[in-house]
């Protein structure tokens, strides 16, 4: 296996889409990358330039150290596993996975055990002999695995693998890849635009928008300190909840409702007598209970009992952030959010406990964790991190 670099990546099509725009990116040998990132944003690109599938416009891609923009696509011994796995449907699964092998020119007898060993990893060894047509969909997908295995790539490269499974396969399946990737120790990097898939399978998660990195961390901390507000919206389920917040001495006021901050913040003292974003998870969001130092009043449009927690739907008082990052991050996502906006009220999404008996119209205070605030800057949309 071999590292995998992307240096000041540019990729541009012939009518100008930029696909790719000034992508750095390190992916270490071993590691299990995965790039994440709206419809559109270049994933895909970025993955048939490491291929070969694409030219580069600007910069560098390495493979193991090696600049390889220039060689064919069959020399960069990669190996890709696409959404659409076409297997030969006259084959049988052994013969799917040798089909490669030989066209490579490796000796049969190898070939074949190769073939048996990678059998043995994916748990296949007792359907070598049926065909495609007589397989379920998981197993199916484990062929293509397969198949890719049997190469002895310097890199897997994957394109959305799962999407074609039904939701139950798929979370089987990335546990499947997980746990495979883990014992080849393979280089990995995974395509998806699923945030749960990116955020479960990654040693590293890079958010990829309109061709551009915007940030690259382990999956707790893009969760724990997202840079910009559409890192922000887009890892996590439900969203971030956002509301503009006005900047004060000693604190910020939401609405209403004036919010003391934690001492220490120089850089939103800042932005004192300015509004900035404040972004919440629905999961720092609580029922305020006499405790509570920081309470938001909010009313109950809609609960939803999920079993383990309950979403409450409400109303804030406020200003809404709307941004472009943030309706762009929202709209690949699976999000509803009930509530109508104004100028003096915010939709948002607490996950409350299910004993907390709230019910529709309620008038409730909603307790804010203050170590779990996340402050935005307005129109740059960078975290203001201290
Ligand atoms: N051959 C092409 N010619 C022109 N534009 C292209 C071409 N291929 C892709 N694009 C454009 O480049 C951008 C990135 O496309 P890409 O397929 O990499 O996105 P993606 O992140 O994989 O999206 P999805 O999640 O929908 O698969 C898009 O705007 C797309 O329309
Ligand atoms: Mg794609």
């Amino acid at each position: 296996m071999a590292s995998v670099t992307f240096d000041r990546v540019d990729k541009s099509f012939g009518d100008g889409t930029r696909a790719v725009d000034a992508l750095s990116l390190d992916i270490a040998d071993g590691e299990f990358m995965v790039l994440v990132g709206p419809s559109g944003c270049g994933k895909t690109t970025a993955l048939r330039l490491v291929a070969g599938l694409e030219d580069l416009s600007a910069g560098e891609i390495r493979i193991g150290g090696r600049p390889v923009q220039d060689l064919p696509p069959r020399r960069r011994d990669v190996a890709m596993v696409f959404q659409n796995y076409a297997l030969y449907p006259h084959m049988n699964v052994f013969e799917n996975m040798m089909f490669g092998l030989r066209s490579r020119g490796i000796e049969k007898r190898k070939a074949a055990e190769r073939v048996d060993e990678a059998g043995h990893v994916l748990d296949l060894s007792e359907l070598m002999k049926r065909r495609p047509g007589q397989l379920s969909g998981g197993q199916r997908q484990r062929v293509a695995m397969g198949r890719a295995i049997v190469r002895e790539p310097h890199a897997f490269l994957m394109d959305e693998p799962l999407s074609n499974l039904d939701a139950k396969l798929r979370v089987q399946m990335r546990a499947e890849i997980s746990r495979l990737q883990r014992q080849l120790n393979a280089t990995t990097i995974y395509v998806t635009h699923d945030q749960v898939e990116a955020m479960t399978m990654g040693d590293r998660v890079a958010v990829m928008r309109r061709g551009m990195l915007q940030q690259c961390a382990p999956p707790q901390a893009l969760y724990d300190r997202p840079v910009n507000l559409f890192v922000a919206s887009f890892i996590g389920s439900p969203a971030m909840n956002f509301v503009q917040a006005d900047v004060h001495d000693d604190g910020v006021r939401v609405g209403d409702t004036m919010l003391s901050v934690p001492r220490g913040r120089e850089k939103l003292a800042a932005y004192r007598g300015r509004a900035v974003a404040l972004g919440i998870r629905p999961e720092h969001l609580r029922r305020a209970g006499t405790g509570s130092e920081l309470r938001l009043p909010a009313r109950v449009v809609l609960t939803e009992s999920l079993g383990p927690t309950m979403l409450a739907h409400v109303e804030v008082q406020g200003r809404a952030v709307v941004t472009d990052a943030v309706i762009e991050a929202m709209s690949d996502g699976p999000d509803v959010v009930l509530g109508r906006t104004d100028d003096t009220r915010v939709p948002a999404i607490a996950t409350l406990e299910p004993d907390d008996a709230v019910a529709v119209g309620d008038a409730i205070e909603l307790a804010l964790d203050p170590r779990r605030l996340h402050f935005f800057d307005l129109e740059s949309g960078e975290a203001i991190d201290e």
